[in-house]
């Protein structure tokens, strides 16, 4: 991987030493010139006659997006955010009481809160299957707990709160096994590492562009298994994602983009495009093989210092790196390196509240590599903490 030409290709790298990808990654310069251009000649043209010039484009970003999970174009939705694309998903699955959910003990907040929701309306339950020694889910547990009334298997595949990659194509096999649907939040490993919906066997998987894919932020897609789509009809439609076809009568499409609405943000698509095609170019298998050797280097050195707790658990770790500071809040340590030019977050117990709890950790330091990172910039993260827990 030419590292150097990489960086050149980022203007952010100039800026900052940048550890927030499972926030928003810094995009190469293809991304933002594609946006910019497009909304300046948007200005000039005109909203619809520019997206009607660029029909063609418009339609390879679907062959983009499909190529990056290993799916085809008809299975995907574009959306304004993982959660939209999750929720669009969710909502249309059907719950009667007594049906159970299956899920993680690390389940993005959103995403149990929809749970909660849904549970209260339907009288369905939801049940955490239990981690294993080693951090991930619990694979063999989750057979186990398998039964009738299963009714969804959603669990998340890199957590937002800790560095794990959780076993997803195990999992699918036990879906597949059990002919339960299988929902898979991928917002943080799409664009990290390599993904075939295929041999991870999953139904629905949701994502965003902004985090390691180092799209623009404001858009996120759905994939939909062929096979489920016209199983699912969405909580709503509109006139996009249905024809109305008689006054009395309505026709719902048959293709993914039934999760679609008609308003979009075709510069934002158009860039969403480009990074993929930016991920692809560069390669999957390289880009995770560099990430995650890079976030073993930092998680090492930061293990080393005193006071420094690293929170990651898992058999397979990806790019987060997560960690406290003795005596020190999240927020300080954070605001200690946004001084040096370089940019981490913060985790709070309520974004994954039943692991967090179970850990006790009311907070955490994340900081996420990405493989444009190098080692002098996790030199650099890791003297200002050295610097922190010492005094
Ligand atoms: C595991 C996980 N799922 C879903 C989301 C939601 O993504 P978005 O903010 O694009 O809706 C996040 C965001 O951090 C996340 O970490």
């Amino acid at each position: 991987m030419d590292v150097d030409r990489i960086r050149a290709e980022t203007p952010g790298c100039a800026e900052v030493a940048h550890f927030n990808n499972a926030g928003a990654s810094l995009p190469p310069a293809i991304v933002v010139d594609t946006v910019v251009e497009y909304l300046q000649r948007e200005a000039r043209v005109g909203g619809y006659e520019l997206a009607d010039l660029h029909e063609e484009q418009l339609a390879g970003v679907y062959r983009s997006v499909a190529g990056v999970i290993g799916a085809h174009e008809d299975e995907i939705a574009l959306l304004d955010s993982a959660t939209t694309a999750w929720d669009r998903a969710f909502y249309s699955l059907r719950f009667e009481p007594g049906d159970c959910i299956l899920t993680t003990t690390t389940e993005y907040a959103a995403n149990f809160i929809a749970y909660l929701q849904v549970a209260e309306r339907t009288g369905a339950h939801i049940e955490v299957m239990p981690d294993a020694p080693t951090g991930e889910l619990d694979v063999d547990a989750l057979a186990d707990m398998i039964d009738e009334r299963t009714k969804l298997i959603s669990i998340n595949h890199v957590p937002t709160n800790t560095g794990l990659v959780n076993p997803a194509a195990a999992v699918g096999q036990v879906a597949r096994d059990a002919g339960v649907t299988y929902l898979l939040d991928a917002c943080q490993s799409v664009g990290q590492m390599p993904i075939d919906v295929d041999e991870i066997g999953c139904d629905l998987l949701s994502a965003t562009s902004r985090k390691f894919l180092r799209g623009p932020r404001g858009v996120g897609f759905l994939y939909v298994r062929d096979t489920m789509i016209e199983e699912l009809t969405p909580a709503s439609l509109d006139l996009h994602a249905a024809k109305w076809v008689e006054p009395d009568r309505y026709a719902v499409r048959n293709d993914a983009k039934r999760f679609e609405t008609w308003e979009s943000s075709p510069a934002l698509r158009l860039g969403l495009g480009a990074a993929c095609d930016y991920a692809v170019d560069v390669g999957l298998g390289p880009i995770w093989e560099r990430l995650s050797s890079l976030a073993d280097i930092l998680r090492g050195a930061l293990q080393e210092l005193p006071g420094v707790a690293i929170h990651d658990k898992g058999t397979v770790r990806g790019g987060i790196v997560t960690f406290s500071v003795t005596g020190r809040t999240a927020p300080e340590v954070k605001a200690a390196l946004a001084v040096n030019r370089i940019n981490v977050s913060t985790t709070s117990a309520h974004s994954a509240r039943i692991d967090m709890e179970q850990r006790g950790l009311d907070e955490v330091i994340r900081s996420s590599v990405h493989y444009f990172n190098t080692e002098d910039e996790i030199a650099a993260l890791v003297a200002v903490v050295a610097e922190l827990a010492e005094h």
